[in-house]
């Protein structure tokens, strides 16, 4: 419930005086996909090209974001709700003061990321679906996480004992175990250019 006795104060400097000054178009890549589908490594290259672009970035990733801004949340449902409300908000704020932000976040859920999507205004959400089968991170298993989330010792593990609702119609969509991470980065940098993101 918003205190009534709260008042928003607008800024004087304005969200396009402040993208201006960037020379930039500020956007949210939303990156969604499984632990161990390779988000936060094709957010990573994406940001690095961005950077060679002389783009103004920030990359905001779940376990990192998890040792700030959301200790203390943990993967119950609700909490992943929580994580991610607040991940939009923080987005929001960045993409207001003229930033491309790239967040990487299980965000399993549909609804969440809609919600997000909402915060937005039309064009600034850009959801990214980082497509990697099940058995495929599972096998690649990085941190060593499937293999205790499978001798149950992490309860609520993504894909295991707890859901991923896949996007139904992200704005890309990247298969991402049969190529290399700049191939994978290359396909978000290319859709930026077709849509004229990139020529502020
Ligand atoms: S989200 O579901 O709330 O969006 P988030 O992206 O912040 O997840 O964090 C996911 C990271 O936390 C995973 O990459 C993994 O390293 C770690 N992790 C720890 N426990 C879990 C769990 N139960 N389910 C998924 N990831 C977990």
């Amino acid at each position: 419930m918003l205190n009534k006795n709260i008042v928003w104060h607008d800024h004087h400097v304005s969200a396009e005086e402040r993208s201006a000054l960037k020379e930039q178009i500020p956007c949210v890549l939303w990156f969604t996909g499984l632990s161990g589908s390779g988000k936060s490594t094709v957010a990573n290259a994406v940001e690095s090209r961005l950077l060679e672009l002389k783009k103004h970035t920030y990359l905001l990733d779940g376990d990192n974001i998890r040792t700030g801004l959301n200790k203390g949340l943990s993967f119950s449902d609700e909490d992943r709700v929580e994580n991610i409300r607040r991940i939009g908000e923080v987005s929001k704020l960045f993409v207001d003061s003229g930033i491309i932000v790239l967040s990487a976040f299980i965000s399993p859920f549909q609804q969440d990321r809609e919600i997000v999507r909402s915060l937005l205004a039309e064009g600034k959400f850009i959801e990214v679906f980082i497509d990697t089968p099940l058995d495929i991170c599972e096998k690649r298993d990085p941190k060593g996480l499937y293999k205790k989330a499978r001798n149950g010792e992490i309860p609520n593990f993504t894909g295991i004992s707890s859901p991923y609702e896949a996007p139904l119609s992200p704005e890309i969509h990247i298969i991402n175990y049969d190529k290399s991470v700049e191939e994978a980065a290359e396909e978000v940098i290319d859709y930026l250019k077709n849509r004229g993101y990139l020529n502020a």
